[in-house]
């Protein structure tokens, strides 16, 4: 990544910058040596900002592409299991037959979390948000797992990584049985890491649950479509927190805090209180006007994209595997998938979202699914934040094996300049 150079003029000054090329995508210009010339650069939002170099996952806005270590999301969730991807996402590669069954293996006997776990779900309101408390809970894991807290020790970060991926499924189901006052379910090594969870979600202690596979094969396509995004807003986080030094679990405490938010992994959520809220397809206009309205705060939810200014790859995924949930459940004519096939269509052919290149993203379907499948719209985000856990990991590992500095932004002050005290 050398040779080609940029040249910045300013105030007479010709500064020489060298340019970076990666394997694929956008070029580099290497601003690191502006702040001896005593300038910053501005880009609120990072919009055009690489924070890092990263081999994890490339998206081609553009065309549409996401490619893990170089594979399409497409073939991934068509071919490989969620955990085929974990590995994937972790170790560059895609698993052996041998190293599978040894990954898998290992993964699906370290389900359980300590039972004090189940102590700090005392301590919240029964109906608080899911979120809120997969924050609080993910965050303690720090306070068992001291044996995976040395950053700097690379079998920790890798017990750490390997606990998270095989832990989260567990709180998540907790979280949701606490939140509806049921018991709640232990995991059961013998079943796959989809199945599993959803066992630990429906089942009851009154009598037998049997695993749809329809459901644990859309909810295992459902993490995988889920399992990384390069430097997001939540994975970017992780990367910022985990150049301080944090432990991993409080790095992906900051993360599910920041995936939560509706302009990120909470708009699974919206989108559901959306179709909800436009209730009809009489009203589908109407949405569309208040989306365009310059003054109205209304966003189209699971539309637009930071990078996608194409149809988001995983949104196409997600709609087949919608059309195939919702057909095995006689429910092609569910009301709120038609409302959003319609709001899609109009939304596709109106000259607002043309321009500004608006598509589906991967939020827009996801949660027509998740409900379909008995998941209550306020653990839609948890799911993301469970299929993300193998990304943030991944970009936490490999900003460690990278020796990062500290993250530590500059500004451009616009504040008072100095001035002597005058208060009272
Ligand atoms: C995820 O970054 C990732 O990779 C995220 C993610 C991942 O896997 O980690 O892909 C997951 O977060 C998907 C996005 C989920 N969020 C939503 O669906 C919420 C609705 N979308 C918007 O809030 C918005 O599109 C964002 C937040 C996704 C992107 O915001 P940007 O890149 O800052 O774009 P923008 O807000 O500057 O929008 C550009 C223009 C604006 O109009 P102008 O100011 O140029 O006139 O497009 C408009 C926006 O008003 N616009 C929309 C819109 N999204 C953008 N107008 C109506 N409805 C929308 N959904």
């Amino acid at each position: 990544m050398a040779g080609k150079t940029a040249k910045l003029i300013i105030d007479g000054r010709e500064i020489e910058l060298p340019v970076l090329e990666g394997t694929i995508g956008p070029n580099v210009v290497d601003v690191r040596g502006l702040v001896k010339e005593g300038l910053f650069t501005y880009d609120p939002g990072f919009v055009s900002t690489a924070a890092c170099d990263s081999k994890i996952t490339y998206i081609d806005g553009k065309e549409g592409v996401l490619l893990h270590r170089g594979y399409p999301i497409d073939e991934l969730a068509e071919n490989a299991s969620y955990l085929d991807v974990c590995y994937l996402l972790l170790y560059g590669n895609l698993p052996s037959a041998e190293k599978k069954k040894e990954f898998d293996n290992m993964i699906m006997h370290h389900t359980m979390v300590h039972e004090q776990m189940k102590s700090f779900l005392d301590g919240f309101r029964r109906d608080a948000h899911p979120m809120a408390v997969m924050v609080g809970l993910s965050g303690a894991f720090a306070s068992f797992y001291h044996d995976s807290l040395d950053v700097t020790n690379e079998r920790h970060r890798e017990v750490a990584a390997h606990r998270l991926i095989s832990k989260m499924p567990t709180l998540a189901a907790m979280v949701y049985k606490y939140s509806i006052g049921q018991p709640i379910v232990y995991p059961r090594n013998d079943l796959d890491y989809a199945g599993n969870f959803l066992h630990m979600m429906f089942s009851t202690p009154c009598e037998p649950y049997e695993v749809n596979p329809v459901f644990a094969k859309a909810m295992d396509r459902i993490f995988t479509l889920h399992a990384d995004h390069e430097q997001n807003a939540s994975t970017s986080t992780v990367r910022l927190a985990g150049s301080t030094g944090a432990n991993p679990f409080a790095c992906i405490a900051a993360g599910i805090a920041a995936l939560w938010g509706p302009a990120h992994g909470g708009a699974n959520e919206a989108v559901l209180s959306m179709l909800e809220e436009i209730g009809d397809e009489s009203r589908i206009e109407e949405f569309i006007s208040r989306a365009k309205d310059k003054n109205d705060p209304f966003r189209l939810m699971g539309f637009g994209h930071r990078v996608y200014k194409n149809y988001d790859p995983r949104a196409k995924v997600m709609k087949k595997t919608c059309d195939e949930v919702l057909a095995q459940l006689g429910m092609h004519d569910d009301p709120l998938l038609k409302i959003a096939q319609k709001l899609e269509k109009v939304a596709l052919e109106d000259e607002y979202f043309i321009e500004k290149k608006l598509y589906p993203n991967v939020d827009f379907y996801s949660g027509i699914i998740l409900r379909a499948m008995g998941i209550p719209v306020s653990m839609f985000t948890v799911i993301f934040a469970v299929g993300r856990t193998p990304g943030w990991i991944a970009h936490w590992k490999e900003m460690l094996d990278q020796n990062s500095r500290i993250s530590r932004p500059r500004q451009l002050y616009t504040g008072p300049t100095k001035r002597p005290y005058d208060g009272l």
